[in-house]
């Protein structure tokens, strides 16, 4: 229909996404056998069957075992063009991509690998599908800070090719402040700053992001809603959320993708972006996230539409010039 053509066709960005999260279960198997890996489950759709998740923590030990078929360059190259691909058929302009180097820096895999994997594929899309792209870094907060440092080191060499950090892996428990110092030196260094805070986490994750990180955009978020203050604070500021609709039903966030608050946020005058997080994982990439949620919520329509792009154009790390471009 008509506001299906609108969502798949107007220019957008993805801010959202964790490559390793659009690693789809045909790509791990093939790159098991391409790597003599040897996987815990027979085939495809016994590994498909496992996707069924309780929360935030149930899905992460999943997907690092899943990552764990990651070895060479190639197979970075070849899990970002496949991202790429679907992103362009969804009408995206330019992708954000998260990557994890911890998960891979800890099996032995050099950062060197990822990042160059990383590039290639950015710059094949950028010649051969006109995307535009940017790399951001999450620190796993599951880890220590110390290790955070170590990764930054390891990562300096390769400042150019990536454009900020961010903060994600398991919530609860490990609050932004607990990286303070890594973030404060990441801003020395010029770097684009984010993280993740309110998905699982309370409001209080948000703030801190906010004033101790901080953060020029809350990954997530949704559990804003539940401090005035806060929502007052993040429409004051325009700090722009990177929503999930698909993955929050998927984790738990919310039951049913009616239940969410994306129409909620929006009425609060907040920057919120539509993204898929882990599309592999969570039932679809960007378009499907953007469909399912507007057949599931009343309020939004043609011109939630196209906030939500205008925003996604905004809140991006892009250059002025090619953000007037897409607006
Ligand atoms: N890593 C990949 N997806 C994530 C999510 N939704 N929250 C935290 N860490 C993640
Ligand atoms: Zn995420």
């Amino acid at each position: 229909d008509a506001l299906a053509e609108l969502l798949r066709t107007m220019p957008k960005t993805e801010l959202h996404i964790h490559i390793e999260g659009s690693l789809e279960p045909e790509l791990i198997f093939e790159l098991a056998r391409r790597n003599g890996v040897a996987l815990a489950y027979p085939d495809v759709d016994g590994l498909r069957r496992a996707y069924a998740f309780t929360d935030l923590q149930s899905f992460l030990d999943i997907y690092y075992a899943g990552a764990s078929v990651l070895q060479t360059e190639a197979d970075f190259f070849d899990m970002a063009m496949a991202y790429f691909r679907r992103a362009v058929a969804d009408g995206v302009v330019h992708a954000e991509l998260f990557f994890d180097p911890q998960t891979h820096t800890d099996r032995g895999v050099p950062f060197e690998t990822v990042i160059r994997g990383l590039t290639r594929a950015r710059e094949t899309a950028q010649r051969e599908l006109g995307l535009s792209s940017a790399l951001i870094l999450c620190f796993l907060r599951h880890l220590s800070e110390e290790a955070a440092f170590e990764t930054l080191e390891e990562a300096l060499p390769w400042r150019d090719h990536f454009v900020g950090v961010g903060l994600d892996s398991s919530e609860r428990g490990h609050p932004p402040e607990k990286f303070a110092k890594v973030f404060a030196r990441c801003r020395e260094l010029g770097l684009r700053l984010v993280a993740h805070a309110g998905e699982e986490g309370p409001p209080a994750y948000v703030w801190s992001a906010l004033d101790v990180l901080k953060v020029e955009r809350i990954d997530h978020g949704v559990r804003a809603l539940e401090d005035a203050n806060l929502v007052q604070r993040l429409a004051r500021d325009r700090v722009p959320l990177t929503v999930c609709p698909l993955s929050n039903v998927k984790l738990r966030v919310f039951d049913r993708l009616s239940d969410h608050n994306l129409g909620q946020l929006l009425a609060s005058g907040l920057v919120a972006t539509v993204n898929s997080d882990d599309p592999a994982y969570f039932g679809g990439y960007l378009h499907q996230n953007f469909v399912e949620t507007f057949a599931a919520l009343p309020a939004l329509q043609a011109p939630q539409a196209y906030t939500l792009a205008r925003n996604s154009i905004e809140a991006s790390f892009a250059q002025a010039s090619a953000k007037a471009r897409w607006i």
